[in-house]
């Protein structure tokens, strides 16, 4: 091969890599998740989907109010910090110490936010019906 032909490939190719990380960076923060995780003793409900982006632009959610890393008691993540999954830290088969069993992690999070809401008259999401939350279990 060329020596131009070379450079020329991989100027290209350092450029895709460019674009991807582009990609990836753009998707850091996704539009929607869809919560299903493994490992659960008994998963009978179906998956839960989150608008995520909606719930931080338009119902001005902070993000620490639902991702954290705690240090002797207090919240230090902060937006631009890496975002772990919830079940990094919270077992879906058992309570560990304090730290809640994964579905009981999801359910406080956001079954409290959204009942609390309702009890200051502000508008809100479910806490009550499961279905509005879960999907039909496949
Ligand atoms: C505000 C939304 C919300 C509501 C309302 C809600 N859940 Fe959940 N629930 C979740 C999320 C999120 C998860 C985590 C799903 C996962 O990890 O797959 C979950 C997980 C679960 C799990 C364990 C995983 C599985 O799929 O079986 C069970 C059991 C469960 N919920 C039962 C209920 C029941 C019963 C109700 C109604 C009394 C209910 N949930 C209402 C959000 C909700
Ligand atoms: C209402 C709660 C909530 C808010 C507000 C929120 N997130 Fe999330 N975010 C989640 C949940 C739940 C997931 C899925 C994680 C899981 O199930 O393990 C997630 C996933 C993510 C992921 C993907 C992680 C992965 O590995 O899949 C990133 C990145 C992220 N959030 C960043 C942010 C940023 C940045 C903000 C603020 C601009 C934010 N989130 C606001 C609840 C929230
Ligand atoms: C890096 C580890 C880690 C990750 C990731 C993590 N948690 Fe936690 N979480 C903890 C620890 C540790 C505690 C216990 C704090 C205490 O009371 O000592 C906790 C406590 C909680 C609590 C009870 C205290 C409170 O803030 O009301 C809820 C609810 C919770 N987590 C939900 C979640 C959800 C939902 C996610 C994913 C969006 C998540 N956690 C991700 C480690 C983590
Ligand atoms: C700190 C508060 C807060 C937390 C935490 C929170 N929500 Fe919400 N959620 C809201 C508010 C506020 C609304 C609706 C506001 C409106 O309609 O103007 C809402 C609406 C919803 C709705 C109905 C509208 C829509 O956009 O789909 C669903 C479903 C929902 N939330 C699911 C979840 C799930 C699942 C979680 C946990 C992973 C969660 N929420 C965590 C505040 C919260």
């Amino acid at each position: 091969m060329s020596k131009k032909l070379l450079t020329l490939l991989t100027v290209v190719l350092s450029g895709f890599l460019f674009l991807s990380v582009g990609i990836l960076v753009a998707a850091d923060a996704p539009d929607e998740v869809v919560i299903e995780n493994k490992g659960y003793a008994k998963d009978t409900k179906g998956p839960v989907k989150l608008t995520h982006k909606k719930h931080h632009a338009d119902y001005k959610v902070a993000c620490a109010e639902c991702h954290h890393v705690i240090k002797d008691g207090k919240n230090v993540w902060k937006e631009g910090d890496k975002v772990q999954k919830c079940s990094a830290c919270h077992n879906p088969e058992k309570k560990e110490g304090n730290v809640l069993k994964l579905n009981n992690a999801y359910h406080n999070n956001c079954k409290d936010c959204h009942k609390a809401l309702e009890e200051a008259g502000k508008p809100t999401g479910p806490f009550k019906k499961c279905n509005d939350c879960h999907q039909k279990a496949s």
